[in-house]
């Protein structure tokens, strides 16, 4: 093979630790990785349609050099099968097929496969055991890492799930080969993320080498997945179930993008990503105004998102919302209590925290005026 040497990252978490490993082509040897969680030479896969079709063949054939059969479950691509009739199909689906709490599942798909099989291994026969195998940019560098499963209910997104940590996690960057670019740019917003949140040095790295990674780059996709699964490993490790307020620093961008998909029907007029990166510059220029990091360094994450393709004012989201709908839908945040909401916020690139002193009607405000900035612009 050539190309990039494997990485190995560890998430450390005592009993439940374990390997993500990063390697290109890793996907036509995922048998080796997996033979001892094989029962009977079988392996359930929880896939979606999509991505079965585009790298199935790939995965059934990894598996099959090492004698192992995949059992495909193949849920409808889209945030819909993250329900509780997905879930509850799933779980059906696993029964029949006699799947037991020894048993490992595999997720082989984006975030929502990732989050559905998970949550699903999480509550079948009281817990079984899961393998992630993500196949989206996003997943790769955030959803398939730090065992955070779940579904969407009416009441909103990701309101019911479990932690529950994986086995083990497989990424093989080429799975990126397929995807379409605007979600490849979508997954780079949650990567310039750990840039952003503690790694000033990553951030330079991606300003010189984003341009690479969303083209095609190999070498540049590889170290960029490593170095933000790194940092997140790091981060689940010290916080895995976000008590302690460091895991909070991942939601960087998360509770802006939070009320910015709200706006839009979390349809695919925003991808989760995008409103990630909307919230990230929608963070920086909150934070600048509250004096707590330079206008430049505001400038500087929206220059570089921006040149990424993604959306870093509302009007480029089409997002015409009066502030106080944004807040409205702010509230609505599983992170809400009392009436106030944690923001991540930075006093410069590199050194975000977490603050909760922030009034909502400072938010509005803040908001109205970037609404007004933009109705103002040619
Ligand atoms: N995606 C945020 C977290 O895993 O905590």
């Amino acid at each position: 093979m050539t190309g990039p040497e494997p990485v190995e990252v560890e998430v450390g978490l005592g009993a439940r630790s374990y390997f993500v490993r990063i390697e290109a082509g890793l996907l036509d040897r995922a048998g080796k990785r997996l033979e001892g969680f094989a029962r009977n030479g079988r392996l359930v896969i929880v896939s979606d349609e999509t991505v079965w079709a585009l790298q199935g063949e790939r995965l059934a054939a990894g598996l099959a050099a090492s004698s192992i059969e995949a059992v495909p479950i193949l849920v409808p691509p889209g945030e819909g099968s993250k329900s509780w009739a997905g879930l509850s199909a799933l779980v059906d689906r696993l029964l029949v097929l006699g799947v037991e709490r020894r048993d490992h599942l595999v997720a082989f798909g984006g975030g929502v496969v990732g989050d559905l099989a998970g949550f699903a291994a999480a509550i079948l026969k009281r817990g079984c055991h899961f393998v992630q195998i993500p196949t989206t940019l996003l997943a790769q560098v955030d959803s398939s890492v730090g065992g955070k499963t779940g579904i969407n209910v009416a009441a909103g997104k990701n309101l019911v799930g479990a932690f529950h940590q994986p086995a083990e996690v497989l990424l093989d960057p080429l799975c990126l080969d397929t995807l379409p670019p605007r979600q490849l740019r979508a997954g780079y917003a949650e990567v310039v993320k750990y840039g952003l949140i503690g790694d000033a040095g990553f951030f330079a790295w991606c300003e010189a080498h984003g341009e690479a990674l969303v083209a095609g780059d190999l070498a540049a996709r590889q170290r960029a997945i490593a170095i933000s699964v790194a940092a997140k490993a790091a981060i689940v490790g010290e916080d895995e179930r976000e008590t302690s307020g460091r895991r909070a620093l991942l939601n960087l961008g998360h509770t802006f993008g939070h009320a910015l998909e709200a706006e839009t029907g979390f349809s695919d007029a925003l991808l989760h990503g995008e409103a990630v990166a909307l919230g990230m510059a929608l963070a920086f220029r909150f934070s600048a105004e509250r004096g707590l990091c330079s206008d430049g360094d505001a400038a500087r994450v929206a220059a570089h998102l921006a040149s990424a393709g993604l959306p870093t004012r509302l009007a480029d989201a089409g997002i015409e919302a009066e502030a106080g709908r944004l807040v409205a839908h702010m509230a609505h945040d599983k992170k809400a209590s009392g009436g106030r909401l944690p923001f991540i916020l930075a006093r410069g690139i590199g050194e975000a925290f977490v603050d909760s002193s922030v009034e909502m009607d400072e938010v509005e405000r803040f908001l109205a005026a970037e609404a007004a900035q933009q109705a103002g612009r040619p």
